[in-house]
């Protein structure tokens, strides 16, 4: 770590807490952050030549794995053609037509930057749609650092202790409701305000780990929206393409009328989208009174990055193949830690996965917060040792790619074993 920490010395001086996103910094498992020279594959190589197994593949993006040689060949072919236009592009247009097929609940898409950027104009979209002002959320999902989201906010907000963010202003933070996940007596009590523009969730929460909103819960929200004027919006930023090819609304049967998208959908380049019913997209400018805009949105680069990814999950065998995987880790997981009769459990769906360090039931935020940090903790540290990367945050999900052998997965399941053996007995 020796280069690592002198690196992270020097950026602490030049940016704040070393990292320009705050869960990289480490700070909550006692350690400090590696730098990345090399990323290939399942592999993460540090500026100490250190070598890890990545299950965060920059969380989610990196389905295909790092440096997919597809991806690259297709970025480099693009490039000498440009690399931003600030123009219309014929990608942009290729990627809109495949987000439509592979969603039917988007009839139009517009492209964005980031998730944030995604989540924020989708909520301006419903306000100018709805002439609504409020937005209800729920208790531990993230949806990126827009003002009306760091309310009861998860991921790294909750890491910090932010979950409500200063800076916020008041006028904002009365305009969001948060509520607790999978209840659907508050979200009744809640519309009673009648000022309720939307209601944005992460059909299956990935920032309070790995969360699944009930079927029933999520078809009731969807009643709600319908008899109350009230968009619905399913945050699938990080679900998107990454459960399954068609998102979790392609699980649940619950059709949005708003989607966001992100991650997997720039294949590792930076871009979002929000999209969803034709008469609430063409309220957006040039069409409509809703502005939004963005000098590189939709470049030629990301389109392309992007479209090559979305052909390469749509193969037929590609998302049984990696949920296989996935479910062999969990189900193996789960396995070690019945014969330790350890208080740990796992869950999976796609290429995305949550440990639990309890073996109850977890439904909401607050489950999360009443599992075991310091088994966590021991865990991440043990597992970083023997070089395997989990996220540093036990309110973050996991993520396998297509890259991830077999051997990298008995691996790491055998370190877990001996962490369970070695520490886990002891300290419990
Ligand atoms: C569900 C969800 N929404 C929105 C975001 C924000 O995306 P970004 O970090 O690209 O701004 C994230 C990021 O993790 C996310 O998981």
């Amino acid at each position: 770590m020796k280069n690592s920490t002198k690196l992270f010395k020097q950026a602490k001086k030049y940016i704040p807490g070393g990292v320009n996103s705050p869960v990289r910094a480490f700070s909550s498992v006692g350690k400090t952050p590696f730098f990345i020279k090399e990323a290939k594959g399942q592999y993460l190589t540090d500026e100490d030549n250190n070598k890890y197994i990545d299950f965060i593949g920059s969380w989610g993006a990196q389905i295909l794995g790092h440096s997919d040689k597809r991806i690259i060949k297709e970025i480099t072919r693009i490039i000498h053609s440009g690399i931003t236009y600030g123009a219309p592009c014929k990608n942009e247009v290729m990627l809109a037509k495949e987000i439509t097929k592979i969603y039917p609940s988007i009839e139009k898409v517009r492209m964005v930057n980031s998730g944030t950027e995604a989540t924020m104009s989708a909520i301006r979209l419903a306000r100018g749609f709805t002439k609504k002002d409020k937005v209800i959320k729920f208790n531990g999902c993230y949806h990126g650092h827009g003002d009306s989201f760091l309310i009861k906010a998860g991921s790294g907000a909750s890491t910090f202790g932010t979950p409500n963010s200063l800076g916020v202003t008041k006028a904002n933070a009365k305009d969001t409701i948060s509520l607790p996940y999978n209840d659907i007596k508050q979200v009744q009590k809640a519309i009673k305000s009648k000022n309720i523009a939307c209601i944005i969730i992460e059909p299956i929460a990935g920032n309070m780990n790995f969360i699944r909103a009930n079927k029933i819960f999520l078809k009731k929200l969807r009643i709600l929206c319908n008899q109350n004027n009230i968009i619905l919006i399913f945050d699938e930023v990080m679900t998107g393409f990454r459960v399954a090819k068609g998102g979790a609304q392609s699980l649940c049967g619950v059709k949005p009328d708003l989607t966001t998208l992100g991650k997997v959908l720039g294949g590792g380049l930076p871009v979002g989208a929000f999209g969803g019913r034709k008469d609430i997209m063409d309220n957006l400018a040039p069409l409509g009174g809703v502005y939004q805009a963005g000098t590189l949105s939709g470049n030629p680069l990301a389109m392309a990055a992007g479209l090559k990814t979305l052909e390469i999950i749509s193969k037929p065998k590609y998302f049984k193949g990696l949920s296989k995987k996935t479910e062999y880790f969990i189900s193996k997981i789960n396995k070690v830690a019945q014969k330790y009769q350890a208080d740990i459990s796992a869950d999976s769906q796609g290429g995305m996965f949550g440990i639990y360090f309890t073996k109850r039931e977890v439904t909401n935020y607050n489950d999360i917060l009443n599992t075991n940090e310091n088994n966590f903790i021991s865990f991440f540290q043990y597992m970083l040792k023997n070089g395997i990367f989990f996220a540093p945050s036990m309110f973050e999900a996991g993520f396998i790619s297509s890259s991830h052998t077999k051997k990298d997965i008995d691996y790491t399941v055998k370190i877990f074993e001996k962490w369970l053996k070695e520490i886990y007995l002891s300290i419990n």
